[in-house]
């Protein structure tokens, strides 16, 4: 019998020892992003962290060139966030969220509308990325009922998109890959190609193609009539299709799309907010001012979940009565405005702020460009660069002027292998991105850049025969 099934008598058994938690029967225990039985072969089990480095539980060192997964923007264990929230822990912890809110949130809301660029003013706290990416689909709706076009419900994003794992924020999601297993979706969502220059999905070259991944969009629109469409949602540089940098007049084009079509621009920087593209949002970077920007990850430096939706103010005017014809915006979670997490957020904003960790993402950002056109400049299997600051990446090509992939998944070979080397980047079947923290230097993206090197190079001796890839 389980001792679960003494019932309420049982004490809590021993935990089990940090070695003991790499051995595949208490791994059985445990669900995480992978299959679990090829994982649990070589499970990587992180047991510490400091600065640009992590160390796992057999003490083995990894350097990492993807702060966690684009989250840990100010570095691991950085003093002056543990401290506010060590303080924050002291004061208050939890505030009822069905009764009001707290000052740290106030103060938080007040911090990112003082920052945010345009009057995107108005902010909605949450906890996961997928939570405020549903946060604002909710609000285009009711914003257009609110004003008078309720029949506006349709959400347009991108092919290869990701905006989270929540049922409504997979629906906009367009990821092969991650959605089909939990299909049927929820309807009213429309997918629309993203502006993958390199490989253009109509066949055409930038910059005689005019953009026509951006204005197809307005003939979507018109096709599904605009009187039903709510928002347009799209990551400003798209993510997990490979970093898709979109050329400089996509994201000009879009604003112009929507604004014609009374339909929401909403920018997920999930990934490229606080600082991750040069400028405190991605839509500095592009010099484009969306309607609602959906920012997580970095927000609180990963120290705890941490998310907000800012709004812009003629959007959030809307919803501020009377009470009598309108309910505010009806969407909430338990934990939203944590004072603990909003105190981290603070936290991590003076950091940036105060070090100018926008200049560094900037000033690392060319250090890594640069690195990655050496690289390119010796291993012909690159066949393309692209991104901003500290969110940049390669794509892997057997062939750069046919632009043939490479067979067996070459990236995902590399990125393993670069693990093996002790170093973290995001690598897929075809591509590889580096995202270290903001406060990165140039010795540590040198370093980066050298077991990159090491690692793609061992890889093309195996597949070459020499040793094992
Ligand atoms: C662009 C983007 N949007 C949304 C999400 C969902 O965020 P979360 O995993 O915190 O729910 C992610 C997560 O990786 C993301 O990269």
């Amino acid at each position: 019998m389980k001792r679960s099934q003494l019932g309420y008598l049982m004490s809590l058994p021993e935990l089990i020892a940090d070695a003991q938690t790499t051995e595949e029967r208490f791994l059985r225990q445990i669900f995480v992003r992978d299959q679990m039985a090829e994982w649990s072969k070589s499970p990587l089990l992180m047991a510490k962290a400091d600065g640009v480095f992590y160390w796992d539980v057999n003490g083995k060192r990894y350097l990492d060139a993807l702060s966690g997964i684009y989250t840990v923007s100010v570095g691991h264990n950085n003093r002056r966030v543990i401290e506010a929230i060590r303080k924050q822990l002291d004061t208050l912890h939890f505030s009822p969220p069905m009764h009001g809110s707290n000052p740290v949130a106030v103060q938080l809301a007040n911090l990112i509308a003082e920052i945010a660029p345009g009057d995107l003013n108005t902010v909605k706290f949450e906890c996961a990325g997928s939570e405020v990416t549903e946060a604002a689909i909710k609000l285009a709706r009711q914003y257009h009922r609110l004003t008078g076009n309720a029949s506006k419900y349709k959400i347009i994003s991108r092919y290869q998109s990701w905006h989270g794992s929540t049922l409504g924020a997979l629906s906009a999601s367009g990821l092969k890959s991650r959605k089909t297993v939990n299909e049927p979706l929820a309807p009213g969502f429309l997918h629309v190609f993203p502006p993958t220059c390199y490989r253009c999905p109509f066949g055409k070259e930038y910059p005689s193609c005019e953009i026509t991944c951006a204005t197809l969009i307005g003939e979507v629109i018109e096709m599904e009539d605009p009187s039903t469409v709510a928002a347009v949602m799209v990551e400003p540089i798209g993510h997990t299709g490979g970093i898709i940098d979109p050329p400089p007049e996509y994201l000009p084009l879009l604003r112009k799309i929507c604004d014609q079509n009374n339909v929401l621009l909403i920018f997920d920087e999930i990934i490229t907010g606080m600082g991750r593209t040069g400028r405190m949002f991605a839509a500095e970077t592009f010099g484009v001012t969306p309607d609602v920007i959906c920012t997580a990850k970095g927000l609180s430096g990963g120290f705890v979940p941490l998310s907000a939706m800012l709004t812009r103010k003629k959007i959030a005017d809307v919803f501020w009565g009377p009470a009598a014809s309108n309910p505010g915006f009806v969407e909430g979670h338990t934990f939203e405005g944590s004072p603990v997490a909003c105190a981290a957020g603070i936290a991590v904003l003076r950091e940036i702020l105060d070090n100018d960790l926008c200049g560094n993402a900037r000033r690392q950002g060319d250090v890594v460009r640069a690195g990655f056109e050496r690289l390119a400049k010796k291993y012909e299997v690159i066949g393309d660069i692209r991104g901003k600051g500290l969110l940049q990446g390669i794509e892997f090509v057997k062939d750069r002027r046919t632009k043939e992939r490479l067979p067996d998944s070459f990236g995902l070979k590399v990125g393993r292998r670069a693990l093996g080397n002790g170093l973290l980047c995001r690598f897929d079947p075809h591509w590889l991105a580096f995202g270290p923290a903001l406060n990165c230097t140039s010795a540590q993206v040198a370093e980066m850049l050298a077991l990159l090197d090491q690692s793609i190079g061992e890889v093309l001796d195996g597949a070459a025969g020499r040793h094992d890839a």
